[in-house]
C-alpha cells in the first residue's frame, strides 16, 4: 500500500472541482484497509473513503487521508443469479455485463455513474427500481473492530437514498451480494417507461435502451460537464402539506412511498417553478434540462456550488416551506 501526499482530487471527484488531498491512497485488496486505517490513526488523520466520488462536493482541501476503494472481482456464487461484486467495480459495467450474461433486474439502474460500492450506501434507484430489492448482503470492514463482517439486508436500514451505511461512519463497504433475476421481468411502472411502451410488451434490453436514452437527454455526462446526478433529495411530506402545496400550485405532481400517510414530491418541479433552471452563480450553474442538477461550467470551486444549492434550497423553504436535504454528501 502506498501513501502519496498533496494529491490533486480535481479527477476523482465528478464535479471536477479542485481540492487537494493531504494524504491519498488507493486500495486493491480488502485487507490493505487495515493499514490504511492503522496510518490514519497513529497520525491522527481524518479520513474519508472515495469510491467513484460520483456523490461528493469538497468544499475545500481535505486535511487528511483519501481512502480510494479500487478491489475489483465479481463473483458468480452457486445460487442461480447470485453474484458477489467487490466495490470498487463500475456499477455501468456491471449493469452491462449482467444483461450480457442473461441476469436481469438492473437495467432500470443502467448509467448510473459510480462504483458498486457506493450503490448501498445512498441506496440507489432510478426509474421505479431501487438496488435494495437486489440486495442479499453487504460485506463491510467495521473500522471499530479492525474486522471484516457481512451484514444481511434487513440489517442495512435500506430507505429512500439512505442506509446504515451513510450514519455509521466506520462501515466500510467492502463487497455487495446481489441476487438477479434469470428470468426477464421488465418493470415499467415509472411514468417514463410506461409511456415509452404504452402496449406493456418490452423487453429488458429495451427498458436498458429507454432508461439510457431518458437519462442522456436530461442528465449531463460527467465527462463532459462536471455534475453529481441530483444535488438534492426529493422531499417526503404528509399527504395534508401536499394538498395544501397544490394549493399553491395546482399541478403539482407527487409519488408514492412505502408509507401511505407520505408522498414524495419532485424538488426539480418546484425549483423549474421558481425558473432555477440555467441559472448561475460564477461558474457553478443549474442545468438547463434539470433543475435538480448542479454543473461546473468549467472552473467552478466547491464552495460557488455549495452556495448556488443554499440559495435554491432557501427559495424552497421560503416560498414553499419545504426543507431541502442534500443527496450529496458535502466534504
Ligand atoms: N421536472 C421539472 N423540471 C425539471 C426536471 C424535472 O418539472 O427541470 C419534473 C418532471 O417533469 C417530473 C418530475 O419533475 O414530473 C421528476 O423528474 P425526473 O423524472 O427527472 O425525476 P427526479 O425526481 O428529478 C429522480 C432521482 C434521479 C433518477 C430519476 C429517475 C432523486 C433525488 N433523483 O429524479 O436520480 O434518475 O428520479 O428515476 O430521487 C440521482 O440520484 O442522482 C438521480 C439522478
Amino acid at each position: 500500500m502506498q501513501i502519496k501526499e498533496q494529491v490533486d482530487l480535481t479527477d476523482f471527484n465528478s464535479f471536477g472541482v479542485h481540492a487537494i488531498a493531504a494524504y491519498f491512497t488507493e486500495i486493491q485488496q480488502p485487507h490493505d484497509l487495515n493499514e490504511a486505517m492503522a496510518y490514519a490513526s497513529q497520525h491522527r488523520l481524518p479520513t474519508q473513503i472515495l469510491g467513484g466520488g460520483s456523490n461528493i462536493l469538497f468544499l475545500h482541501d481535505y486535511p487528511g487521508l483519501i481512502v480510494r476503494l479500487a478491489n475489483r472481482a465479481v463473483e458468480r456464487l452457486s445460487a442461480p443469479g447470485l453474484l458477489r461484486v467487490a466495490a470498487g467495480e463500475n456499477w455501468h459495467q456491471l449493469v452491462i455485463n449482467c444483461m450480457s450474461e442473461g441476469l436481469y433486474g438492473l437495467e432500470n439502474l443502467a448509467l448510473i455513474p459510480g462504483t458498486v460500492g457506493a450503490a448501498p450506501i445512498q441506496n440507489i434507484g432510478a426509474y421505479g427500481v431501487e438496488i435494495e430489492q437486489f440486495i442479499v448482503e453487504v460485506e463491510v470492514f467495521d473500522t471499530a473492530t479492525g474486522t471484516v463482517r457481512r451484514m444481511h439486508k434487513a440489517d442495512c436500514e435500506f430507505s429512500y437514498r439512505d442506509s446504515i451505511f451513510k450514519h455509521s461512519r466506520n462501515l466500510i463497504v467492502l463487497s455487495v451480494t446481489l441476487q438477479l433475476l434469470t428470468q426477464q421481468s421488465p418493470q415499467i411502472g415509472y411514468q417514463a417507461l410506461r409511456d415509452a411502451f404504452p402496449s406493456g410488451e418490452v423487453t429488458a434490453q429495451q427498458v436498458f435502451d429507454t432508461v439510457c436514452r431518458i437519462r442522456s437527454s436530461k442528465l449531463p455526462d460527467p465527462a463532459i460537464l462536471g455534475n453529481a446526478g441530483s444535488f438534492f433529495k426529493n422531499p417526503i411530506v404528509s399527504k395534508d402539506k401536499y394538498q395544501s402545496l397544490k394549493q399553491q400550485v395546482q399541478d403539482l405532481p407527487c409519488y408514492p412511498t412505502a408509507e401511505d400517510e407520505l408522498v414524495k414530491i419532485p424538488a426539480a418541479w418546484l425549483l423549474d417553478r421558481l425558473g432555477w433552471k440555467g441559472r448561475q452563480r460564477g461558474q457553478a450553474a443549474v442545468h438547463t434540462k434539470h433543475a435538480l442538477v448542479l454543473v461546473n461550467l468549467g472552473a467552478a470551486s466547491g464552495e460557488d456550488i455549495y452556495l448556488l444549492a443554499q440559495e435554491m434550497s432557501s427559495s424552497i423553504l421560503s416560498n414553499f416551506g419545504l426543507s431541502l436535504d442534500t443527496e450529496v454528501k458535502i466534504i
